[in-house]
């Protein structure tokens, strides 16, 4: 079984550019990975995304909430992320199930084991072998977002991006006050305390080439299973 690697943190945090500079650095080794995203990462995923971050979404009911976060996860695991496990590939997956821990439950206040049997279903029981979580206080990870969701090529998809594109969309989630942003982050730090193994934690205040070293020395000895792909037919 391959690699799988998570990417966790508050808005703003600098987690997707984290995913995504591990992600060239291993492709460019010539190591088999894929990088892919929660709520997303297929096509069925992507449609529940669209429905559940709605900003005129405001009825939505928590248990439906998590509901279609699950859904969109029991698809992304078996269609893609397993799928990728199995042939001994790497996947990072920018957000996963902790996020619903951290977001419905920590920050919304829904039943924590309820939340648990939900994610053991959709998921299978498959755990992220590491989990890296850029830690940033809600009020400036939100300060953050928001000022790159204002960006010219944000609003505008005529503005061609001024670095590759990382989508940057202010969503439902994004909306709610800064005390669920707290407790979120809050969230976040107990689960990282309750399994210290897994997670690694980060500090976001951090340049990005310093986060992604420190990202990069955790990641190699992990490697020494995972064969390049120019080696697996032999
Ligand atoms: P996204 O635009 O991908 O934001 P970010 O760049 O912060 O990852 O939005 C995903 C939002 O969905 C984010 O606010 C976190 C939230 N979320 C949950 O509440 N529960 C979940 O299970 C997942 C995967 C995400």
């Amino acid at each position: 079984m391959g690699l799988f690697i998570t990417f966790e943190g508050p808005e703003g945090s600098g987690k997707s550019t984290q995913a995504r500079r591990l992600y060239e650095r291993l492709a460019a080794q010539g190591y088999p990975v894929i990088l892919t995203r929660e709520p997303g990462g297929t096509p069925i995923s992507d449609m529940i995304r669209r429905i559940v971050l709605d900003l005129r979404h405001n009825e939505m009911d928590p248990t439906t909430e998590s509901l279609l976060f699950s859904a969109a996860r029991a698809q992304h695991v078996a269609e893609r992320i397993r799928p990728y496990l199995r042939l001994g590939g790497i996947v990072i997956c920018d957000r996963f199930a902790d996020s619903m821990l951290a977001y419905q439950g920590y920050g919304s206040g829904r039943d924590l084991d309820e939340l648990e049997t939900l994610t053991r279903i959709a998921t299978g029981g498959l755990k992220p072998d590491l989990t890296f979580y850029l830690d940033l206080p809600a009020a400036e990870g939100l300060e953050r977002k928001r000022r790159a969701a204002e960006r010219p090529e944000a609003r505008n998809p005529l503005v061609p991006p001024v670095a590759p594109p990382e989508r940057v969309e202010w969503n439902r989630l994004d909306a709610r006050d800064l005390d669920y942003h707290e407790r979120v982050r809050a969230g976040f730090l107990e689960l990282a305390r309750r399994e210290p193994a897994r997670w690694r934690i980060l500090d976001a205040h951090l340049s990005v080439d310093e986060l992604a070293e420190r990202i990069w020395q955790t990641v190699v000895p992990l490697l020494a299973g995972i064969k390049p792909v120019g080696e697996q037919a032999t």
